[in-house]
């Protein structure tokens, strides 16, 4: 229960490494606001799940890439929880695979943009109560792709790389004010985004790591608990790979 008296919002707690983090943040003691955007209803049993083990937590809306509902859903969460003192950076846009020689200028800015409004306005959000409060921890979920190009993921590595960018940034610029911001970087990590790769081109990535298997969104909430707890008080600035070995910066 490291993480008792804390409050902890996840963007895009409902599914994948996002509902793995609320659900292992609570486990240690946060009271955790799981926010979605589409999933209310896989929200709620997060939500149910985290409530029926003891825990604390409460689903709210939000559409992160606008500042209007990201302001009512940090408005919400004081409501509920009070002020934030972990923000989990999750939710991004979805990945348009295409080789940079067919990808659009709309493509292309679509998802550099949408990356950077959904990590930038909520940190904006979290950061007035922390400054305040003279404590916080910001966890961005950046990506390995993000130091590591590969065929196809040249919008998104863009965009990742933006986030590690405004990660070091945050790192920089709060770290006076007692807020710590790390970067987690997950490699392939099985969740409703990744379900769509064939099975074999997942075998081969798990045999080419050194730990000779893919990610589970448990392996990055793992590591983001962590840096939630003020064991790793003096972590920041720091970009993690969750990756099995496969990248070593
Ligand atoms: N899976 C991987 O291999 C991998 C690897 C490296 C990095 N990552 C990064 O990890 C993060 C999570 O990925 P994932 O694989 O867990 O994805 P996922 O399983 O597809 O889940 C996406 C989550 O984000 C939420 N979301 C999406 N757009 C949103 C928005 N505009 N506002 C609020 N919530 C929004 C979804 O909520 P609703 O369902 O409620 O709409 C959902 O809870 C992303 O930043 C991704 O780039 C993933």
């Amino acid at each position: 229960m490291q993480l008792a008296g804390k409050t902890a919002l996840v963007t895009g707690g409902s599914r994948g490494i996002g509902a793995a983090c609320a659900r292992l943040l609570a486990e240690r003691g946060a009271a955790v606001v799981v926010n979605y955007h589409q999933s209310k209803d896989v929200a709620l049993k997060v939500v149910a799940d985290i409530t029926a083990a003891g825990g604390r937590a409460v689903a709210l809306p939000g559409d992160v890439r606008d500042a209007e509902q990201v302001d009512r859903l940090f408005t919400a969460a004081m409501a509920e929880v009070g002020p934030i003192d972990i923000l989990v950076l999750n939710a991004g846009p979805a990945v348009p695979w295409k080789p940079v020689t067919e990808l659009t200028q709309a493509e292309f800015e679509t998802k550099v943009l949408d990356e950077m409004r959904s990590f930038f306005l909520p940190a904006k959000a979290a950061m007035a109560s922390m400054i305040a409060r003279r404590s916080g921890c910001i966890i961005g979920i950046s990506s390995g792709l993000s130091r590591y190009p590969a065929y196809g993921f040249s919008a998104h590595t863009t965009s990742k790389s933006g986030v590690d960018g405004l990660m070091k940034s945050l790192a920089f610029e709060l770290g006076p004010y007692g807020i710590r911001v790390n970067t987690v970087a997950p490699g392939l990590t099985r969740t409703d985004a990744t379900a769509h790769m064939p099975e074999a081109q997942v075998t081969a990535i798990a045999g080419m790591t050194p730990m000779r298997r893919v990610g589970e969104a448990a392996d990055v909430a793992g590591i983001v608990a962590a840096l939630a707890d003020d064991a790793t008080g003096f972590v920041s600035g720091a970009y993690i790979p969750v990756s099995g070995g496969i990248q070593m910066p």
